[in-house]
C-alpha cells in the first residue's frame, strides 16, 4: 500500500469520526433509537460486539437489552427484534415497510445489485421475479411432478449405501452422498438433469463453484469494509475474488445448463405434449420480454444457494439427532412399520399419514434452524416499531431461534423431544402459523420452498430409517453436534461418520 494512500484514509478517517460524532449528537436528539450498549464514534458498537453476530450471542443481547435493541456496526445500522410479538409487526403488520433486504459489497456483486429475487427490494421487481417463479417451483403440481424422482434419487441413496461394506462397519460420511442428492433433486426440477455419480467433473466444479460462494458469502472477513466505507480500498482484492467466482459460476450456469436446454428446446416443436422443467417456464418469460437473460441466471443462482443446502444441512441435523436418540429413532422406525408395512418403501403422499415423522422434522427445524435469523430485512424508510425509530435502510434480524428456544414460551426447549409436536405444541405448524415458530419466516418475504423442503426430508429421513440403523462410529457413543455459523446460516461443525446398518426385511 502507497503512504499517499494511507495519508488520505487517515484524513478521511479522522473528518468521519468529527461528521459521524455530530450525526450521532443530532439524531439521537430528533429520533427515539432502541436501546444499545453505547457505541464510539465511526466503529458504533463494533469493536464491543465483534464480528460473529449468531443467533447465541444476540441472544445474550437480547436478554441485557430487550425485546428490540439497536447494534451500530460502523455505519451500518442492525436492529434485532427477540419476542414473538414484535416478529408479527416486523414480518406481517408492517410486512411492506420491513419487507426489504439489505445487502453489502459481497452480495451486491452475487446478486448484480439485487437483479436476483432473494436479495432484492421489495418492489415492482421482486413481484415480477416471484411470480415467475412460482409455477414453476413452487406449487402443489410441482411436487406431484417431481416426487418420484425425489424417491428415486433417496432409493439410489440407499442403495449405494447398502453396497458400501465400509457403511455398516466403520461408517461413511453419509452427508456426501446425500449432497449429491439434493443437487439431482433441484436440477431436475430446474433442468430435467441428474449427476450420475459425485465424480462427474461437471457436478465436481459446481459443486466447488457453489461452495466457494458461500464461503465468501458467509465469511466475516469482509464485514470491515461494508461496516466503515472509507476502508473498502482494503477489500479490492476480495472483492476481486468474488467478482471471479460470481462470472465463472455464471458462465457455468449458462454454458452447461441453460444453452443445452435451449439447444434441446429448439429441436422440439412448439406443441410439443412433454413436460417442461423450471428452467423452460423461465425462458417463456424471457421470450414475452418480462425479463432478461441476467434474470434467468439470477434464479438459477438464487435456488443454488437458497434450495440445496439449507435442505441438505437440515436432513444431516434430523440425521444426527435421530443418531443421538436411538429411542427417538426406533419409535420413527415402529411408526413406519406400522403404518406401512415392513420394508414397504415410503413415497410422498405416505408423509402425510406419518404424524411421528412430522414431528421429528418440526423438532429438528426448532432446534436446528437452517437460518437462525431468517434472511435480513430491511426497511427502505424510517419507520416504528415497538415504540422506537428504525433508521431507514436499518438491517432488521428476527432472531428465529430464539423465539423457538426460549424457555419462557416452550417447555424444556434444549430437549430434542418430537413428542412436542404431538402435545403441548399439537397445533403449531412449520408455514408461521405461530409467531414462536418461524424456521421459514411467514409473510410476504417468506420462504416459498416450504412446500419442497417439508416433503424432502419427509422422504429421505423416512428411507433411512426405515432400511437402516443409524448409529454413530465405532468407538463413539454419540455424534458431535456442535455448530458453525455464517452470516446467516447454521450447520453442523463436523459432517459426521455415520454406521448404517441394514435392516433385514
Ligand atoms: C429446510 C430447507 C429450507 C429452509 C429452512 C429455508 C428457510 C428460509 C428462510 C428462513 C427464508 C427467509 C425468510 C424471511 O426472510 O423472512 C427463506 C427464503 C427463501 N427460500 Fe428457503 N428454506 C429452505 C428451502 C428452500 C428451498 C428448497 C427453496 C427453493 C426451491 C427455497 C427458496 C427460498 C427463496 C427463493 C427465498 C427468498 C424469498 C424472498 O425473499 O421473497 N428455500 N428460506
Amino acid at each position: 500500500m502507497d503512504l499517499l494512500f494511507l495519508e488520505k484514509a487517515l484524513l478521511a478517517l479522522f473528518c468521519a469520526i468529527i461528521l459521524a460524532v455530530i450525526v450521532s449528537r443530532l439524531r439521537s436528539k430528533r429520533f427515539k433509537l432502541p436501546p444499545s450498549p453505547i457505541p464510539v464514534p465511526v466503529f458504533g458498537n463494533w469493536l464491543q460486539v465483534g464480528d460473529d453476530l449468531n443467533h447465541r450471542n444476540l441472544t445474550a443481547f437480547a436478554k441485557k437489552l430487550g425485546d428490540i435493541f439497536l447494534l451500530r456496526m460502523g455505519q451500518r445500522n442492525l436492529v434485532v427484534v427477540s419476542s414473538p410479538d414484535l416478529a408479527k409487526e416486523v414480518l406481517h403488520t408492517q410486512g411492506v415497510e420491513f419487507g426489504s433486504r439489505t445487502r453489502n459489497v459481497v452480495f451486491d456483486i452475487f446478486t448484480g445489485k439485487g437483479q436476483d429475487m432473494v436479495f432484492t427490494v421489495y418492489g415492482e421487481h421482486w413481484r415480477k421475479m416471484r411470480r415467475i417463479m412460482t409455477v414453476p417451483f413452487f406449487t402443489n403440481k410441482v411436487v406431484q411432478q417431481y416426487r418420484h424422482g425425489w424417491e428415486d434419487e433417496i432409493g439410489r441413496v440407499v442403495d449405494d449405501v447398502m453396497k458400501n461394506p465400509k457403511a455398516s462397519t466403520v461408517g461413511i460420511v453419509l452427508r456426501k452422498r446425500l449432497q449429491l442428492m439434493m443437487y439431482n433433486n433441484m436440477y431436475r426440477i430446474m433442468f430435467d438433469r441428474r449427476f450420475e455419480n459425485e465424480e462427474d467433473p461437471l457436478f465436481v466444479k459446481l459443486r466447488a463453484l457453489n461452495g466457494e460462494r458461500s464461503r465468501l458469502a458467509q465469511s466475516f472477513e469482509y464485514n470491515y469494509g461494508d461496516f466503515i466505507p472509507i476502508l473498502r480500498p482494503f477489500l479490492r482484492g476480495y472483492l476481486k475474488i468474488c467478482k471471479e467466482v460470481k462470472e465463472r459460476r455464471l458462465q457455468l450456469f449458462k454454458d452447461y445448463f441453460l444453452d443445452e436446454r435451449k439447444k434441446l428446446a429448439s429441436t422440439k416443436s412448439s406443441d410439443t405434449n412433454e413436460l417442461k422443467c423450471a428452467i423452460d417456464h423461465i425462458l417463456d418469460a424471457q421470450h414475452k420480454g418480462e425479463i432478461n437473460e441476467d434474470n434467468v441466471l439470477y434464479i438459477v443462482e438464487n435456488i443454488n444457494v437458497a434450495a440445496i443446502e439449507t435442505t441438505l444441512w437440515s436432513i444431516e441435523w434430523g440425521i444426527a439427532e435421530l443418531v443421538n436418540h436411538p429411542e427417538i429413532q426406533e419409535k420413527l422406525r415402529n411408526e413406519l412399520d406400522a403404518v406401512l408395512g415392513r420394508g414397504v418403501q415410503i413415497t410422498e403422499p405416505d408423509t402425510h399419514k406419518l404424524p411421528y415423522l412430522q414431528a421429528v422434522i418440526k423438532e429438528t427445524l426448532r432446534l436446528r434452524m437452517a437460518i437462525p435469523l431468517l434472511v435480513p430485512h430491511m426497511n427502505l424508510h424510517d419507520a416504528k416499531l415497538g415504540g422506537y425509530d428504525v433508521l431507514a435502510e436499518s438491517k432488521v434480524l428476527v432472531n428465529a431461534w430464539w423465539l423457538a428456544n426460549n424457555p419462557a414460551q416452550w417447555k424444556n426447549p434444549e430437549e430434542f423431544r418430537p413428542e412436542r409436536f404431538l402435545e403441548e405444541e399439537s397445533k403449531v405448524e412449520a408455514n408461521g402459523n405461530d409467531f414462536r415458530y418461524l424456521p421459514f419466516g411467514v409473510g410476504r418475504r417468506s420462504c416459498p420452498g416450504i412446500i419442497l423442503a417439508l416433503p424432502i426430508l419427509g422422504i429421505t429421513l423416512g428411507r433411512l430409517v426405515q432400511n437402516f440403523e443409524l448409529l454413530p462410529p465405532p468407538g463413539q457413543s454419540r455424534l458431535d453436534t456442535s455448530e458453525k455459523g455464517g452470516q446467516f446460516s447454521l450447520h453442523i461443525l463436523k459432517h459426521s461418520t455415520i454406521v448404517a446398518k441394514p435392516r433385514v426385511f
